[in-house]
């Protein structure tokens, strides 16, 4: 073992989830040492416990996993689990933190950004819960790695990532596991996979991409080998380095072609996508697009199907800028609806204080208490059961759905890459007139409350402060503006945009349209075109 000295960087502040960056910023000198030792500098004893690995296969995967386990080494940690290849989708990598009482893990993602050697990589740490970790934790992080002056590390040589078994490294015992095998068993005590074998043997069909990331091996155990599904029905299933060159992000702009499919007169009963890490999740049905925020608002309203929901829901948590169509399930179940900041880490302990059951995120994040992270394929097998037990489409769910609660129209307007300076200012003076908007109106529409969302936390009692500027209208459409807290590189302006309509006479009116007054008073409050330079969005999901 050895102590290596080093100087801080100034950049390492984990933003949403965890540390993202560039892969040759990460690939700097003791840029990872750094980082991984503060993890660790800033976590109470943790001599002789377990530390969970594990990645979503992307480029510099393998190469960071073998620092991490040196330094996990060389720090104390008793035991350490790695998935075979270095990889555990980001879910399954919660499931075994909690099913081995570890006492954290480190993932290593950048989620559904890309992957290579000039694109995306980074690291998160999960605390013992399974889920990330608090902002108390990134912040102490952070404080480290602004004075970190060595780090430790053993000298050993690399293990063999490949080789499913346990070797030992330094004192520590490290094991290679199957990183499918707990997640998939995990899975079959949730769900009725018997009537979901039965749908798929009747001619259900049903499509998955992988996206050539993590999710291929366990969508292909779980669908394909225990489900039923023939093969080819998981496509893009090999996890490869830089995920064949696309976005790993499960949307309708990177996951076109299944979204093209599902429109089509070929499309099969039922289409869905995960992401680069395996916690996010597109449903699409035979011509029917389900928005995130919608499928939580049916997940959360049809879960009693599934065998470990049946007794009920204890509550249900979306982010703020998520849409509303769940607080209207809530309120008919009879339970609570609670509203957090974006970033799944603010659910850990709702979750964790039996407050909630289900939990989703606008952009495409759903999952339960089964775990503390997001969890893509969940949402789908989920989606599956519901399926199975009404034997109906996704179409006739929607519908129903919409027809019974309203529907809420909602789209998420994105600016990428826009300068700092500019999104920043866009923002500020967004909040400088906040108080002054509250009665005025824009393109015809009335604003009846204008604030800066600051959630306190019923559990701890934390306060988190500007997580996004709220704009409500009469009869409840909704403008929400913030910036990402996960890009790499210049800012992104987030727009989320929503128009609730409980008419039923109006639930088939294209997106834009409902949404087009919005858009416009989107722009003239916030003088978006002006201060950004873009007439149009990037990306609108
Ligand atoms: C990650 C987090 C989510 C969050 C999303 C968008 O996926 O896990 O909780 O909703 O990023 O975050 P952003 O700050 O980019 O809007
Ligand atoms: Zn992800």
């Amino acid at each position: 073992m050895k102590t290596v000295s080093t100087t801080p960087f100034e950049d390492q502040k984990p933003g949403t989830s965890g540390l993202r960056k560039k892969v040759p910023v990460f690939q700097q000198p003791n840029y990872v040492e750094n980082f991984i030792q503060s993890v660790f500098d800033s976590l109470e004893d943790f001599t002789g416990q377990t530390l969970v690995i594990g990645g979503d296969g992307r480029f510099y995967n393998r190469e960071v996993i073998q620092k991490a386990i040196k330094m996990a080494a060389a720090n104390g940690f008793g035991r350490l689990l790695v998935g075979q290849g270095g990889i555990l989708s980001t879910p399954a990598a919660s499931n075994v933190i909690r099913k081995n009482r570890a006492f954290g893990g480190l993932i290593l993602s950048a989620s559904h950004n890309p992957g290579g050697p000039n694109e995306d990589f980074g690291i998160k740490y999960n605390i013992g819960n399974g889920g990330p970790a608090p902002e108390k934790v990134t912040e102490a992080i952070y404080a480290r790695t602004r004075v970190i002056d060595s780090y430790k590390i053993c000298e050993t040589p690399d293990v063999d990532l490949d080789r499913i078994g346990r070797v030992e490294v330094g004192g520590m015992d490290v094991e290679v596991i199957d990183p499918v095998a707990d997640y998939a068993a995990l899975m079959e005590e949730l769900f009725d996979f018997r009537a979901i074998k039965a749908m798929i043997a009747g001619g259900f069909s049903l499509t998955f991409d992988a996206m050539h990331a993590v999710t291929g091996p366990y969508a292909q155990e779980i669908l394909e080998r225990r489900l039923g599904a023939p093969a080819g029905s998981v496509r893009n299933f090999v996890p490869l380095e830089d995920f064949g060159g696309h976005h790993p992000d499960p949307n309708l702009v990177h996951a076109r072609e299944l979204y093209e499919l599902m429109m089509s007169a070929e499309a099969p009963d039922f289409g869905a996508a995960s992401d680069g890490d395996g916690d996010r999740n597109l449903i699409i049905g035979r011509g029917i697009f389900v928005t995130p925020s919608d499928s939580l608002a049916m997940l959360a309203a049809n879960a009693h199907l599934a065998p470990a929901y049946a007794s009920g829901l204890k509550g249900i948590a979306r982010s703020m800028p998520t849409s509303r169509a769940a607080d209207r399930v809530a309120e008919k179940l009879g339970v609570e609806l609670y509203e957090t900041p974006t970033g799944w880490k603010f659910f850990g302990n709702l979750l964790d204080a039996g407050m909630v059951t289900i939990c989703g995120e606008e952009s495409a994040g759903t999952g339960s208490d089964h775990v503390r992270e997001k969890d893509g394929l969940w949402a789908v097998l989920l989606w599956l059961n519901i399926l199975a037990k009404r034997g109906e489409s996704v179409q006739a769910i929607a519908e129903g759905h919409w027809k019974e609660f309203g529907r809420n129209y909602y789209a998420r307007h994105d600016y990428e890459d826009v300068a700092s300076d500019a999104a920043n200012s866009l923002i500020t003076e967004l909040r400088e007139k906040l108080d002054r908007l509250a009665g005025t109106s824009s393109k015809g529409l009335v604003i009846t409350t204008a604030d800066d969302f600051s959630y306190l936390d019923p559990v701890d009692g934390s306060t988190s402060a500007n997580q996004g500027i709220r704009i409500l209208f009469e009869g409840g459409s909704r403008i929400v503006y913030r910036l990402s807290g996960t890009g790499t590189s210049g800012a992104t302006l987030r727009v989320y945009i929503e128009r609730f309509e409980p008419d039923a006479a109006k639930h088939d009116v294209a997106t834009g349209e409902a949404l087009a007054d919005l858009i416009a008073a989107a722009d003239e409050i916030a003088g978006i075109r002006a201060k950004t330079g873009r007439d149009k969005p990037s990306v609108i999901t």
